[in-house]
């Protein structure tokens, strides 16, 4: 079949690399007897959804929004997890969830009675703060002194609220499983008495487990002797990047060269603020196909720029084998987890579209954003 070329900007989800991705969890999760939930947070493109629940049927959502369309899309109940819900949410938060976890006991009391009248059953958790984590980047680190998510152990009596059937962290990020087995030590120490209490144990995400690098041998005897030491426990993960880690890339191009004080800024078709967030927020700097990370000496070499107004809308600098000129493409690569759920349309840019590269190699473009998808944001 002839293929079509995947117009700039755009998205482009790489499907033989989501499945390689679907496979190794899968694994994880039939040789661990764990269930892995997909973070809808890290990755939401639903067209995709058909393909994701060849694999996995559940999803851990963090909002109302988030919970109807693991409902209407990838067709199972969700686990929710939010700082706080409101009067306002949270009939739909119970509607479209199977398990709601509650990040206070006062969020907790404030809204069991409602769960008690609901038709169906749903299985309610605490969120706890392991107050460890390995976690370098502090944006990230939700177990750090002082942090709104989770209740730490000193506001836990030695006995759980009745109807509380499980506990919940998330304190890791991108981690190895070493950083899981001291997690995990760290956190069995503070609450490991109360893990007799309760029929489920939601271990979080930021498991880098589809990372070539990734020991999911050691994963597995993690979660395994986890369950030999609890076989009360139904353990849970849930992971969001690890889904889509390297299986696709932001094709942006470039649309002028300036210069200034000896510095050349490549200004692309989009913006980093607009599209990529974390590549300024963490910061991040992704890699570039072909390109070099570092300015090489010798080599032509360029900060690339947003098409936004906001002074730091830029990243690099990289160096290029040739010149960059305008209509040059730049291939962002691994640019699919945390993009198309955080883009904004600031300044009415272009949003990319959203594509997806078929197994036999056909481009199928799922989503092309217009002037409409700004303008009906601000009604
Ligand atoms: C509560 C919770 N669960 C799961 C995730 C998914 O993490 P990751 O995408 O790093 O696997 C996050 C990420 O912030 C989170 O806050």
């Amino acid at each position: 079949m002839k293929k079509n070329p995947v117009i700039s900007p755009s998205f482009v989800i790489e499907e033989s690399l989501l499945r390689q991705n679907l496979e190794i969890l899968k694994s994880v999760s039939d040789r661990s007897g764990a269930d892995i939930l997909i973070a809808l947070k890290a990755f939401a493109a639903w067209k995709i959804f058909p393909i994701i629940r060849e694999y996995f049927k559940f999803a851990a959502a963090s909002s109302s929004f988030e919970a109807r369309l693991a409902a209407e899309e990838l067709g199972g109940l969700a686990h929710t997890c939010s700082p706080a819900y409101t009067n306002e949410n949270f009939d739909e938060i119970m509607n479209f969830s199977s398990h709601i976890t509650f990040n206070s006991l006062a969020q907790f009391e404030k809204f069991i009675p409602q769960i008690q009248k609901h038709p169906y059953k749903i299985s309610c958790g605490l969120r706890i703060n392991p107050e460890y984590s390995d976690i370098k980047t502090e944006i990230y680190n939700p177990a750090a002194p002082g942090s709104r998510l989770g209740i730490t152990r000193s506001a836990l009596g030695k006995t759980l609220p009745e109807g509380i059937e499980g506990l919940h962290f998330h304190a890791m990020f991108e981690s190895s499983s070493v950083s899981l087995e001291n997690t995990l030590k760290y956190t069995e120490a503070r609450f490991g008495d109360l893990f007799h209490q309760i029929k489920w144990l939601n271990i979080g995400g930021g498991h880098n487990i589809t990372n070539r690098k990734y020991d999911t041998g050691h994963l597995v005897s993690i979660l395994t002797s986890l369950k030999e030491r609890y076989p009360n426990l139904q353990v849970i993960l849930e992971p969001g990047a690890a889904f889509v880690l390297n299986a696709g890339y932001l094709l942006a191009t470039v649309v002028d060269v300036v210069e200034s004080n000896g510095i050349k800024t490549a200004i692309l078709d989009i913006s980093f603020t607009c599209h990529a967030p974390d590549c300024l927020e963490m910061p991040y700097k992704p890699v570039i196909q072909s390109a070099y990370p570092e300015p090489v000496a010798g080599k032509p070499t360029y900060r690339l720029g947003g098409n936004s107004c906001l002074s730091g809308d830029f990243i690099g600098e990289y160096s290029f084998k040739k010149e960059l000129h305008a209509g040059s493409e730049i291939k962002f690569l691994d640019m699919i987890q945390y993009t198309t759920v955080k883009t904004t349309m600031f300044n009415g840019i272009q949003h990319p579209n959203i594509c997806l590269n078929k197994e036999d190699g056909y481009l199928r473009t799922l989503r092309r954003f217009t002037y409409n998808d700004y303008k009906n944001r601000m009604d």
